[in-house]
Formats: structure tokens, sequence, C-alpha cells
């Protein structure tokens, strides 16, 4: 690691230009609880470490960029979820936050179901021995090759996303001699608070069958009517990162709405109710989520109240959490290589990485807690952006974020809370190689995703 200082250079410790962000914070070397994993701390030297491991050890065993994953957090969230919903509903972790063999093994020994979303997930989940019943498939436009294996390994529910599909995997299922259980999903008409590229059940939108104008009433018809399919249930997910939880109360009551449309039409009370993913985490610490025993308890309390008003047999209820359990207990470890004060702007910081990593602030204007983790530093506080090192002015990781002025290359700095949807949606724009998921427990460290090289890009570069 190079540790050369930076050129001398203004400093933007006092004068702070207008910007989204919130006063500097008293201590730069605290470690806010809210946005990091739950093992880590600072060891004696100022070094912080996670899962007893130290930041500059795991650097330089496993080099940076890399995300670092806290494993006894990942349990210790999932089985929250797990014993906060109880026996009588059911966990299925969203794979699309992020899927690898070593995830699903932790998922099946802490009693979770998978939910996967295309043939690579359902690969992923079935070669780590994840049993088939416990998978749902998702997706707004599975082939027919998806279909197909889905039904043939046994998973225990497809939901269905369109009507083309209600027919094609009865067909499949036929053609496999079985019947597919499956649920439907519908759009609730529900403008959830969020970014508008992950709200979900808002009618102008591509996902589920819309609930307005009796298409979702009509899908269910046609679904009773096929000999392939078991209509299980109905499915309904508002969309992700949502902290108030009146748009999963609007959701349960249209969806429960339904239910009793069913009973009163065909005579049949569905057993189950799925209300999706998309609870909210800490990004920063002015984001304040709630525990999932709160969120088992409201979710619970909405369902069995719609239910008693509408004289149903309160179905068996699951939910699918991504981000809230994997988000929080990984954060990505980057090396300082530049730094660029400018003057009555800010300091623009480069890392080793970018939105090749995390491509969530370009996309979504994500917001990030970032810290200097090689070491402590009682310098004042600048204004700094994290930016990547991609042939774009929008490679930016952490928009505005207050680091030590005596920030140097060569120090360690950790973007935390990257857990969900970075590594999931990393790509290799500019060839830049996606960085390993490194799992920490116990005082040691184990790749459980490695390093992409040169030799993999050239592997698929066959011209
Ligand atoms: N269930 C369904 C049907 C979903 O589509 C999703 C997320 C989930 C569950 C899990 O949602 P979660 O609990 O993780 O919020 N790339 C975006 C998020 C896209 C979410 C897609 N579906 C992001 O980085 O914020």
């Amino acid at each position: 690691m190079s540790r050369s200082a930076h050129p001398a250079g203004p400093r933007h410790a006092d004068v702070f230009p207008e910007g989204h962000y919130s006063a500097p914070p008293a201590d730069l070397n605290a470690l806010h609880p809210k946005v990091w994993a739950h093992t880590v701390t600072r060891n004696t030297d100022g070094v912080l470490t996670v899962g007893g491991v130290d930041v500059a050890a795991l650097a330089e065993e496993h080099g940076t960029p890399a995300y670092i994953l806290d494993e006894a957090d990942f349990r210790e969230r999932a089985r929250a979820w797990r014993t906060a919903f109880g026996a009588d509903a059911d966990v299925f972790y969203a794979g699309k936050a992020f899927l690898s063999r070593a995830v699903v093994r932790w998922l099946h020994e802490e009693g979770l179901n998978l939910d996967v979303c295309s043939g690579g997930e359902l690969a992923t989940a079935l070669s780590a021995g994840m049993p088939a019943d416990r998978i749902a498939f998702h997706g707004n436009n599975k082939s027919v090759e998806e279909i197909h294996r889905a039904i043939d390994a046994g998973v225990g529910r497809i939901v269905l996303d369109s009507f083309q599909e209600i027919v094609r995997v009865a067909h499949v299922a036929q053609s496999l001699g079985k019947r597919q259980r499956v649920q439907i999903r519908i759009t609730v008409g529900v403008e959830a608070h969020t970014h508008e590229f992950i709200a979900t059940a808002h009618e102008d939108q591509k996902f589920g069958i819309p609930l307005a104008g009796g298409q979702a009433a009509e899908a269910v018809r046609r679904a009773l009517q096929l000999d392939g399919l078991e209509l299980i249930g109905l499915h309904s997910h508002i969309g992700s990162q949502i902290f108030d939880m009146s748009g999963f109360e609007v959701a349960a009551h249209r969806v429960v709405g339904l239910l009793k449309d069913i009973r009163d039409e065909h005579g049949v009370e569905l057993p189950e109710i799925d209300l999706g993913g998309g609870l909210g985490i800490a990004y920063t610490s002015d984001d304040d989520p709630r525990e999932p025993h709160e969120i088992a308890k409201a979710l619970t309390e909405i369902v069995t109240r719609e239910c008693e008003g509408a004289r149903l047999r309160t179905p068996r209820i699951s939910v699918e959490p991504g981000r809230a359990i994997v988000g929080p207990t990984a954060f990505t470890l980057y090396e300082v290589g530049t730094i660029k004060p400018l003057d009555g702007l800010r300091t623009y910081v480069s890392v080793d990485g970018g939105m090749s990593d995390n491509i969530r602030t370009a996309l979504y204007d994500a917001e990030y807690s970032v810290a200097l983790v090689s070491r402590t530093s009682d310098a004042a506080p600048m204004l700094a952006r994290v930016v990547g090192k991609h042939c774009e002015s929008g490679d930016i990781v952490v928009k505005d974020a207050f680091l030590p002025s005596d920030l140097a290359p060569g120090d360690l700095i950790a973007v935390t809370a990257t857990g969900a949807y970075c590594r999931s949606m990393a790509s290799n724009y500019n060839h830049v190689l996606r960085p390993p998921v490194v799992a920490v427990r116990e005082g040691e460290s184990r790749v459980i995703v490695r390093r992409e090289t040169e030799e993999d890009l050239l592997r698929l570069d066959v011209g």
C-alpha cells in the first residue's frame, strides 16, 4: 500500500457548500451502530475490525476493493426474521439482493426459504442444496426453459406474473405430469414511498396483474380452471427500501378484498398470501428502520384484521426480505488512490472501484455512509465525494460525506451497508474486475465469491 502524503491544498473544514448532507458528525472516528454490521468495532490501534479480523489484514490477504460480509450478523438477521414470523408464516430471502452458495447454506441452516427470479439464481440455490420445495420462483418474463427446469426440480411455488404465464406454466406442468403450486402476483395500485425505479405496485409499471378493471379476478378464474395449476394464494410486492408501513396496509386490504371476492365467486378460500419484501435499512444515521418483530407484528395484525372483517380464515403469510437481511451485513473496503481538493466545492477522493461495484448511487441517488477504517484521525472534517475509477463523471460512490482532512492515498475507507444490490448488480464496465465477497467470522476470513480475473474476462471473449 502506498502511503505518500497528498499535495497540500485548500481544506474545506469550515466552508461547506450547499448540498444534501447534514452537518459533520461530532466524531469522525465513531462507528454508528445503525449503519455497520454487528461485529464491527475498532481495535486499540484504531483499525476497524469485523468478525474479529482487522481491515488491514483483510486488505493484505484479499486485496481491495472487496465486499466484506459479517457472517454472524447475516445469520442473526436471518434468524430474527424467522423467529419474528414464527411457525405459522414463511420467510423467503430474496436472492436478488445477494446470492452465493454459502449464503444459500446459511439460509437453509437458519430455516429460511428462498425467492429466486432467474435460471441462474435457481441453479445457485439447487447446487448449494436448498430443498426445491422451499424455493419460490419469480420474474415477469420467465422463459419456458426456466419454467420447465423449475417445475422439474419441484419448486414449492411459481409466482405467476401475466396471463401468458398462467397458460405457459400450466402447459409445462401438464407435460411433466405435475400439478404446480402457484401464486398470482397482483398489482394493487399502491404508490410506495421510495425511488420510482424500485416502486412496483403502482399501475403504470411492468410487474403483476392489475386489480384494476377486474384483470386479477380474471387471472384467478383462468388459473382455477387449469389442471396443471394448484392456485395456493395471492402475492403483492409494493417496492423496495420502504419505511412507511401504510403501503403494506393498503396492499393487504386490497389483496384480502380479492380473496373475499374469490370466496364469493368460486367458493374457494385461498390458503396463502405473500406480502413481498421491501423493508428499508439504514444507509445513514438519519434512517430509522423497523425491527423484524415489529414488522411481523404489524403485518400479521393487518392481515388478521382484514380477514376478520371479510369473514375469511386468516391465510398463511409469507414475506420476502432481501435488503433487510443482507444489506447491513457487509461493507465495501476500498483503498484511496487520489485526492483532489476543489476550492470552495469539495474534495474528490478516488477509490479503486466505483460504479461497477456499486451502481446504486448513480442509478437511484442512493446515500451511503463512509469512514476511514485503517486508522483513526483527529484532523478536521472535509466535505468529500467518494468517486470510482471509471470513465464517467457520474461514477460516484458516496455523493457527500465527511472524511478527515488528512486522508491520504493508501488509506483504507469503507462504504457501509453494501450487502444488498451491490455485488448482485456489479458490472464489468471499463473491464474493471468485480471484487470478491469475503465472509468473516470468529477471527477468520473466507472468500465466498472470488475476485474476477482478466482470464475470466478473456474467457468470454471468443471472437
Ligand atoms: N420480492 C420481490 C417480488 C421483489 O421483486 C423484491 C425486490 C424483493 C422481494 C426483495 O426486496 P427487498 O426486501 O430487497 O427490498 N436494485 C434495487 C432494488 C430492486 C428490488 C427488486 N425486487 C436497489 O438497489 O435498491
